[in-house]
């Protein structure tokens, strides 16, 4: 399966970024640990980071006829983006979301995702082994 890893704002500072809530590992570790999980054996992943809004959107656009699946932590962009949400309903690539911490139990403007509503699932709460869930859910949905 062609799977485009889509990271949101501020998630290129993990490691250093309040890892007493989004964990010790950096960006790279994490998606690496990913693509080289046994869930990720011969799967073929392209992994894209933005703090930018458009780019993601831009992204997805560009990617739609390469990937067959979307894993994405759209970070705050979660919780107000139209546009993304819009973007991945547009391309009907199936999609998964993601979050390191558990949004459900944060701050009540994390509690709402406008873009869980166009994605197959969500998967929060888990730290790293979130984006492992999500890959795993994911790859069910493997024409
Ligand atoms: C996050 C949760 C979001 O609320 C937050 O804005 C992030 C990261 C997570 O992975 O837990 O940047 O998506």
């Amino acid at each position: 399966m062609n799977i485009l890893v889509i990271n949101g704002p501020n998630l290129n500072l993990l490691g250093t970024r309040e890892p007493e809530i989004y964990g010790p590992e950096t960006l790279e570790e994490l998606m690496m640990w990913l693509e080289t999980s046994q869930q990720g054996s011969n799967h073929s992943f392209k992994f894209f980071q933005s703090n930018h809004e458009g780019e993601i959107i831009d992204t997805i656009h560009d990617e739609r006829h390469w990937a067959a699946g979307i894993l994405i932590n759209p970070a705050a962009f979660t919780h107000y983006s139209y546009a993304i949400r819009d973007a991945i309903s547009a391309v009907e690539i199936p999609a998964i979301e993601v979050h390191l911490s558990d949004i459900q139990n944060r701050e009540e403007f994390r509690q709402i995702s406008v873009i869980s509503p166009v994605c197959v699932d969500q998967v929060s709460g888990m730290g790293k082994d979130s984006y492992l869930k999500g890959l795993k859910l994911l790859l069910k949905h493997d024409a």
